[in-house]
């Protein structure tokens, strides 16, 4: 759906809930990681750009003391006091609880709020669907705040409200492309500085196309935080081992990894292995992109998604499918999964002129695989999330 349409449905919608227009309206895209999956919590790189699919929330502060919200995807309407523990509310309306409590005690937020949500960004495609909503609101909640945070502490601050109450240790990549994507560009993240630089996209002829699994990632679920967990005690005996200038698991030479195999679990040294690769393979595809070597970029999604479903074990029968089932197809010069894996989305890098019937081919193979119909579609680059002020 184009932004304008979501918008246009987001305040319409609000208008039959609620009686009146939203106050403040924002939005927050999702994103397509090209490269860099399990970094982010590691110290380590990402690529990502920002996607033409959104959340859109429009809000209008009331006198009231109640939080009143209406999610369009779930047609669900409810009505609380904010502050209720984590967990006590369906999901959705649980970050938006979580954000009116954390805003109320950090600046100063006061007062109760009609919201509405909606969005093009299905909940559990790996698409960063969590983190543009919890972005939208929050941008939402800024400007009716008398105290503002600083753009730069914003993806921190986000990550932190998504940690707390929806109970899941995600690192801060998604926040971080929702809040600084740029259209035309990925971004280069490296989470150990906090350094940010935009790579122009030169694909050319070439699109990403997204296709959805069917499986339902949900990372408080999946195996996301034991990956987390096996990343911290990684870090610990590395720690022991080489010292305590090793700050996180990007910090190891693949030198240094067969001294931990006598040291690490299987699972511990997967990670370690997939997060010091991983961070090469970013590089590899910021170069391949500067260079337009789309042949380069192709296979290093690929070795990517090997690394995902070997070292990680994030990978499922469906998404090495869809990545085999891609490769034979015309035209398609590599795939893997997107996200932190578990389910959700793979997406394949294609000439344009071949998606069209790349896409049939694989819904063809999916249907007669799963018997099941198989979402599939171009991406395109975007800027990031905006808050607007609605004048009725
Ligand atoms: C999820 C998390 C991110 C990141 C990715 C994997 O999207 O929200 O923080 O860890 O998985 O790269």
């Amino acid at each position: 759906m184009s932004l304008p349409l979501l918008v246009s449905e987001t305040r319409q919608t609000f208008k039959q809930i609620f009686g009146c227009c939203p106050v403040i309206m924002a939005h927050a895209p999702g994103r397509l990681n090209i490269c860099g999956e399990h970094t982010d919590y590691n110290g380590g790189l990402a690529l990502p750009m920002a996607i033409n699919h959104y959340a859109v929330v429009g809000v209008k502060p009331t006198e009231s003391n109640r939080i009143r919200a209406y999610a369009v995807a779930f047609d669900e309407r409810i009505d609380w006091v904010p502050g209720h523990e984590p967990g006590d509310l369906p999901p959705w309306a649980n970050y938006i609880n979580g954000a009116v409590t954390q805003f109320c005690q950090d600046f100063g937020l006061t007062g109760g709020i009609d919201i509405v949500v909606h969005s093009d960004l299905s909940i559990g495609t790996g698409l960063g669907s969590s983190a543009a909503f919890g972005v939208s609101i929050a941008m939402a909640l800024q400007i009716l705040s008398p105290k503002k945070n600083k753009l730069n502490d914003f993806p921190a601050y986000c990550q932190g409200m998504e940690n707390k109450y929806m109970r899941v240790e995600t690192g801060v990549l998604d926040q971080t492309i929702a809040i600084f994507g740029r259209k035309g560009y990925a971004l280069r993240i490296d989470f150990s500085t906090g350094n940010r630089t935009l790579e122009p996209l030169r694909m050319h002829d070439y699109q990403f196309v997204v296709m959805e699994s069917g499986e339902s990632r949900q990372l408080a679920k999946s195996g996301y935080n034991d990956r987390v967990t096996w990343s911290q005690s990684a870090l610990m005996k590395s720690r022991k081992h080489f010292g305590d200038h090793i700050k996180n698991l990007s910090a190891i030479s693949v030198e240094q990894l067969s001294d931990l195999e006598s040291l690490l679990t299987a699972s511990e040294l997967g990670v370690v292995r997939h997060v010091i690769t991983e961070n090469q393979r970013v590089d590899a595809c910021a170069h391949a992109l500067v260079k337009s070597d789309m042949p380069a970029l192709g296979n290093i999604l690929t070795e990517a998604h090997k690394s995902m479903r070997d070292n990680m074990g994030a990978s499922t029968d469906r998404l090495d499918f869809l990545v085999d089932t891609a490769g034979l197809q015309t035209g398609c010069l590599g795939a893997r999964v997107v996200g932190g894996g578990f389910g959700g989305s793979c997406f394949a890098l294609m000439p344009m002129t071949d998606v069209e019937n790349f896409i049939s081919a694989m819904q063809l193979a999916f249907k007669n695989k799963y018997d099941t119909d198989l979402p599939a579609y171009p991406v395109e680059s975007n800027d990031a999330a905006s808050v607007w002020r609605v004048y009725d």
